[in-house]
């Protein structure tokens, strides 16, 4: 019904954790997504239905809040982690036309779905997008719920990217790294990568220097890139209205997009 290939067996690698990851630097140009989408000649309030990625988001992304949260009290029990990614590659993609999506982790298919919906109204293309966890009843679930069309572009590598990217050599017009996201890994990541993409590539997860979370380390690795192009894409999940509870100090991550175009 979909095309998925396991080449997980190819190899067993595993990353170590190097003693010395280069410092954040945080010097990086920054830019409110908003501001962004507006640059890109797109409008939140006129030009995206956010209901759009509200439903793909409930099928593949929403999260479930800490019941001992403040916010679990104050405004409810789900929350939308980052639905603005699926904005930014949508726009993306109908900007510039993108035919080919490499993702690096799945998920449960968020970026992947976000990026078919764009396709489909481009009129067509092609997604790779490659996880060693792949769960085959929600992507059975998915078949069903989503739009045949969409699904025929997509291919599921099962599977390590290390593992897929050595073994091909194939390039991506838009290339968006979203996996295992310690050090040694983004850094594999983006060896693999750099040459490999016609016109964009985004990483996700680039956090601010106050923003520590344990194995999310991609900023280490994005600070020590030297590309012009390089700009940090502040994620604002204000957006959406029943988020807008948020102060300031927890909009601090955001995602970090390359062009060459
Ligand atoms: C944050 S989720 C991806 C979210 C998705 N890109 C989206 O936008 O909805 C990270 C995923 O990366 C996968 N992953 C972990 N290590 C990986 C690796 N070495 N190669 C590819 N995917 C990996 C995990 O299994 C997980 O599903």
């Amino acid at each position: 019904m979909y095309n998925t290939i396991d080449f997980s067996n190819l190899s067993q690698t595993q990353n170590e954790k190097p003693e010395n990851i280069p410092p954040r630097t945080g010097d990086i140009k920054k830019v409110l997504i908003h501001e962004k989408l507006k640059s890109l000649g797109i409008s939140v309030d006129k030009d995206i239905r956010l209901g759009d990625f509200d439903q793909l988001g409930e099928m593949t992304a929403r999260k479930r809040r800490d019941p001992s949260s403040e916010l679990y009290n104050s405004i409810g029990a789900f929350f939308r982690p980052n639905y603005e990614r699926g904005i930014l590659i949508y726009t993306l993609i109908k900007k510039y036309n993108v035919k080919s999506f490499l993702e690096i982790g799945f998920g449960r298919g968020y970026g992947t779905f976000c990026a078919a919906m764009a396709m489909h109204e481009n009129g067509g293309g092609k997604i790779v997008t490659v996880d060693p966890n792949f769960n085959k009843e929600h992507l059975d679930n998915l078949s069903v719920a989503l739009p045949k069309e969409w699904f025929s572009m997509v291919s599921f590598m099962a599977g390590k990217s290390e593992e897929y990217l050595s073994g091909n050599s194939e390039k991506f017009d838009f290339v968006y790294v979203d996996g295992d996201h310690t050090y040694e890994a983004t850094k594999k990541d983006w060896e693999m990568c750099k040459d490999r993409y016609n016109k964009l590539l985004l990483f996700d997860d680039y956090h601010l220097p106050g923003k520590i979370q344990k194995d999310i380390d991609c900023s280490n690795l994005i600070d020590q890139i030297e590309d012009d192009t390089k700009e940090l894409i502040i994620m604002d999940r204000r957006i959406f209205f029943d988020d807008r509870g948020y102060s300031d100090d927890e909009i601090d991550y955001g995602q970090v997009l390359l062009t060459k175009v």
